[in-house]
């Protein structure tokens, strides 16, 4: 009998896949596997017993790798499992970031009272105005799962779209369109993109990989998406950038106390990956993963 440890709610996990041969436990301390979500691991103890972790979801921050290595547990992702409710937000910020969709649907529940507001409106819209993506240049620096969902759909969108990878050759990128333009230098994508978008993993590499430097190549306006980790960018840097009016907008899924005050970030809760489906995706196949490991050795996504 296996004993598994939910660090997330369990509802979330697919749990009816599980076998007899498993066992839910409260316990961190007897438990074979843990299934985690978002929660951070950095801080926990690990009992010997421990064989492996499955993360739902893409990015395995919230994992100490290296001290899982030493100790031999094995660590599971679930890549391209979330990567369409995120592309669908990463759209949805693209034209949140054009058209003041939140200005107008407050000013209209502001004066959801007022009997003459079809008069007050066609005074009022000029305030809302915004512009279209199409025939935009968007960037898009990193070509997973995610990535490259988002590059494709936006061309789908008339936009131009250009691809950078510092890991993958655009060849190699998952599915991509060839109306996908590759950049072979981060520099090329910076200077022509009116919109940058960004879809790597955080590690030493990535770590505030845009600062200063990246911010000074951009165009004078540009719109920058983040939905992969807040850190990814510094944010002084990007402070001073949007108070340059380098960065026109900031849309962010991460909360950060030194930018979300400012007028141009339009920040989310880390909403991603919380549909119904990418959730569901992401237990199944982290359930499934930790089954054929811990039934027949089998590593898938480690
Ligand atoms: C991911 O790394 O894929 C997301 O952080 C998943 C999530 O929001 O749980």
């Amino acid at each position: 009998m296996f004993k598994v440890h939910c660090l997330n709610s369990i509802s979330n996990f697919g749990l009816k896949e599980l076998n007899t041969r498993y066992s839910l436990t409260d316990s961190l301390v007897d438990a074979d596997a843990f299934l985690v979500r978002s929660a951070s691991l950095h801080e926990q103890e690990f009992n010997p017993q421990l064989q492996c972790i499955a993360r739902a979801g893409a990015g395995v921050n919230n994992i100490p790798l290296e001290r899982c290595s030493e100790k031999g547990i094995v660590v599971f992702n679930t890549p391209g499992a979330n990567a369409n409710g995120v592309k669908e937000l990463v759209l949805a910020g693209l034209l949140l970031s054009c058209r003041d969709l939140v200005g107008g649907i407050e000013w209209c529940k502001k004066n959801a009272n007022d009997e003459a507001i079809a008069k007050t409106v066609e005074k009022e819209k000029k305030n809302f105005s915004g512009i279209e993506i199409q025939g935009k240049t968007l960037g898009v620096i990193g070509l997973g799962a995610i990535g490259a969902k988002v590059a494709n759909a936006a061309t789908s969108l008339a936009m131009k779209v250009i691809g950078y990878d510092p890991y993958i050759s655009i060849h190699a990128a998952w599915s991509l369109s060839s109306k996908v333009e590759h950049a072979t230098e981060i520099q090329t994508l910076l200077e022509k993109a009116d919109f940058i978008t960004l879809h790597l993993p955080l590690t030493n590499d990535t770590k505030e990989m845009i600062n200063e430097s990246l911010f000074n190549i951009m165009k004078h306006g540009t719109v920058l998406l983040n939905f992969s980790r807040d850190t990814l960018v510094n944010e002084i840097d990007l402070k001073n950038a949007i108070e340059q009016g380098i960065i026109k907008k900031y849309i962010t899924d991460f909360p950060n106390p030194t930018v979300m005050h400012l007028d141009n970030t339009l920040v989310l809760p880390h909403l991603g990956a919380s549909t119904e489906e990418a959730e569901d995706n992401c237990a199944q196949m982290a359930v499934l993963e930790m089954m054929e490991y811990l039934e027949h050795g089998n590593i898938k996504n480690s």
